[in-house]
């Protein structure tokens, strides 16, 4: 297997394993809200995690890889503890925490989209770009929650990622077949 697609190979079974970790998260975050707008938008981002997972482990079996034992566990442990510190954590926090990780998401998908671009993967460039863009929505919406709380002034939220569009046009430039992947052209006109 070559470097590049050894390097994607263990960014999905990161992303297969914190997804499992998100949706248990997210189980408890959600427990934790009084809003019922806010907990079934935190169980539909949940729901998508979710989905995540399935289409990234199809991914990973398609390369030929597995997903990691050591990566479930430790994921399954860190998602049981920020669920249960959603609970006594109050409001801000969670939210906070959960956009704060989302953007690490965004940033992982984006780079597992070039891997393999990189790796002569294009059939799954779409399927990982469209995931990029969940986790665009899922770090709009918590960052906007969290800059929405009078705290927000003594714990400053992130900058912006920037658009949506973004999360094509950065891939682009630097991938000249990405022009005449008819998948992406179609998206990025
Ligand atoms: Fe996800
Ligand atoms: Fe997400």
């Amino acid at each position: 297997m070559r470097a590049q697609q050894q390097d994607l190979v263990r960014l999905l079974q990161l992303a297969y394993s914190g997804e499992r970790g998100a949706a248990l998260a997210y189980r408890g975050h959600a427990a934790s809200l009084r809003d019922p707008h806010e907990r079934a938008h935190v169980l539909s981002i949940r729901a998508e995690e979710l989905d995540h997972r399935q289409r990234v482990g199809r991914i990973l079996h398609a390369l030929a890889g597995r997903p990691s034992r050591i990566l479930e566990l430790r994921n399954i442990c860190l998602g049981g503890a920020i669920s249960a510190f959603c609970r006594v954590g109050g409001w801000y926090l969670p939210m906070y925490g959960a956009g704060w990780i989302e953007r690490r998401n965004l940033a992982e998908y984006e780079r597992a989209a070039r891997l393999a671009l990189d790796c002569a993967a294009t059939a799954h460039v779409e399927e990982l770009l469209d995931m990029a863009e969940a986790e665009w929505e899922h770090e709009r919406y918590f960052r906007e929650k969290a800059a929405s709380h009078p705290f927000s002034r003594l714990l400053p939220v992130w900058q912006s990622p920037g658009p949506k569009a973004g999360v094509r046009t950065r891939l682009q430039p630097a991938t000249p077949r990405l022009a005449v992947h008819p998948a992406l052209a179609a998206q990025t006109q």
